[in-house]
């Protein structure tokens, strides 16, 4: 079953917290991608779903053209800001989703790349139409932090989930709908598709976080979006709330996360 959550709500309001918080991927997923593909600033390739450019910035460099796709407008523009920070003036920064790629006009891509997105779009549907536009030789690339359940969460996971529900219920909200994680993996979706060789490489990394930056990370999920609270007073209230029982719990104010990163390299049998 496809769910279709409406490309245009789901991370309103999240940006800044997305840009400040948000870890990005190691360096190692890069020189990784530049080794496999041969990447010697010659390439194009689609990173969609770009949110503030957490793939776009750092392969910016080895490529000639990021079009960095995204249906948030507010991201697009702290992905502008953060890229110009960075000096990473070759990302085209282009307002859309994956249901509408056929109106952006894409030229032939050598990688088409999603972090963190996969799981919003109609995957089977994107695929075909990524097989049109990406060259033989091209990849799909999809990141994302592994199968949940997988990894042991954090022990504030469960503060911060007891807190969620309180304020918000017990479904995992994605806009004005809530999320039902898809029941077929986005390897197996993959591997049916044109690009069904798969290979998986995971990296484990240390990110250093602290009370801020814990509190501040909530609100960068689309879940926790401040849009999805009546108001600015109950939002208040919450973050409130979130950060006497986080410092309470876990006085040391140590909140340093052990992120696991994988990525699927899907290319043509
Ligand atoms: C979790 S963020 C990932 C951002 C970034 N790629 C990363 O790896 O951190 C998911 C992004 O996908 C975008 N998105 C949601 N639905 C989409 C769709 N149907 N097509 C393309 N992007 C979509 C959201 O606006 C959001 O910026």
């Amino acid at each position: 079953m496809n769910i279709h959550y409406d490309p245009a709500e789901l991370f309103a309001s999240t940006a800044p917290y997305y840009a400040r918080y948000r870890p990005g991927y190691p360096p190692e997923f890069f020189s990784y991608l530049a080794d496999r593909f041969a990447l010697n600033g010659a390439q194009t390739v689609l990173d969609l779903g770009c949110g503030t450019g957490q793939i776009a910035i750092p392969l910016a460099p080895h490529v000639a053209r990021v079009i960095a796709v995204d249906p948030e407008p507010s991201m697009l523009d702290e992905g502008r800001r953060l890229a110009a920070e960075h000096g990473a003036d070759t990302i085209d920064w282009r307002h859309g989703d994956s249901h509408h790629l056929h109106e952006l006009t894409l030229p032939t891509l050598d990688l088409a790349t999603m972090g963190a997105s996969f799981h919003w779009t109609d995957r089977d549907a994107l695929l075909a139409e990524l097989d049109t536009l990406i060259a033989a030789h091209g990849a799909v690339v999809v990141l994302s932090g592994g199968a949940p359940g997988e990894h042991t969460p954090a022990p504030w996971e469960e503060t911060i989930t007891d807190i969620r529900t309180r304020y918000l219920g017990p479904a995992r909200r994605a806009g004005s709908s809530t999320y039902t994680h898809p029941k077929e993996s986005h390897a197996e979706v993959l591997a049916r598709s044109p690009f069904s060789h798969v290979d998986t490489v995971t990296w484990t990394w240390h990110l250093p976080r602290d009370l801020d930056a814990i509190v501040g990370l909530q609100f960068s999920y689309s879940y926790f979006a401040p849009a999805q609270f009546d108001d600015e007073n109950i939002r208040a209230r919450f973050e409130h709330d979130l950060r006497t029982e986080l410092a309470t719990q876990f006085p040391h104010g140590d909140f340093t996360d052990i992120i696991h990163t994988e990525a699927l390299i899907a290319t043509r049998p």
